[in-house]
């Protein structure tokens, strides 16, 4: 049975005094939950502080991004081994943010899928179409391009191991959400193009929603029933918001 998740990612947002504040608050909203299903994506310079603050806790952590590389001369960059070192369990990858901001092809994303697999990492690979896409009907030849590329560079049992973030690039920041039918039917069709390679993996395999999850909203999306909980931008930057949203979360 798969089970439900909520992602937070900060994005490039925080500080040493604004992390600790709101790490304290949603500590404490989240007591009882069950463990590991709440999770924080945070900047990397913080990964040390976050990892203090949350070892032992109810709440898991990662980064919102890694390199595809082990090792190397590649200035800048953070592999899978690094993040490990501070007992990460996620990384976010193929963010549509990095997609398009930053030119990372899937072909890329593929490979730092894998990387992170191999690090043990659990990757929460992100997929979604923009709005021009969606309006000439693009939409599920752009998905299945985003996931075949991983389907084929990892094979589809490194799925298992894997979370997919259904992001519809619209609704990113935007305020305008997908309503839940919406989400539904693109998670439906995910689901069903991964079981035509593996029905079990499919069955497992927990899909979460992002793109303006509020407070308000997410109880309703998270009850569809190809939706296994949200990846939160925003609203995981208010511990009120992002701890209802939690709650709405748990199974
Ligand atoms: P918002 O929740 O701010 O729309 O961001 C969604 C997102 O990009 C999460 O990765």
């Amino acid at each position: 049975m798969r089970k439900k998740l909520v992602a937070g990612n900060w994005k490039m947002h925080g500080s040493l005094v604004q992390n600790k504040e709101l790490l304290d608050a949603v500590i404490t909203g989240t007591a009882g939950m069950r463990k590991g299903s709440c999770v924080v994506c945070v900047p990397y310079p913080y990964l040390s502080s976050v990892q203090s603050m949350l070892e032992n806790t109810q709440i898991a952590w990662g980064a919102q991004n890694v390199n595809q590389f082990s090792k190397g001369a590649y200035t800048g960059e953070v592999s899978a081994e690094m993040l490990k070192d501070f007992d990460c369990q996620y990384v976010i990858v193929g963010h549509s943010e990095r997609r398009s901001l930053f030119g990372e092809d899937s072909h890329t994303v593929s490979l730092k899928f894998t990387a992170s697999q191999n690090s043990g990492l659990m990757p929460i690979l992100c997929v979604g179409e923009t709005l021009q896409q969606r309006e000439t009907g693009a939409m599920e030849k752009v998905i299945a391009e985003q996931l075949d590329a991983v389907i084929d560079q990892a094979g589809v049992a490194s799925l298992s191991k894997a979370v997919i973030a259904y992001e519809p690039v619209w609704a990113i920041g935007t305020g305008k959400t997908a309503s839940p039918q919406q989400a539904q039917e693109v998670h439906a069709l995910i689901r069903g193009s991964i079981a035509r390679h593996d029905e079990g993996v499919a069955a497992d395999l927990t899909i979460l929603y992002g793109g303006s999850v509020k407070a308000n909203n997410a109880a309703e999306l998270f009850a569809m029933p190809d939706i296994d909980g949200g990846l939160i931008g925003g609203a995981s930057l208010i511990a009120e918001d992002f701890v209802a949203i939690c709650r709405a979360g748990q199974d």
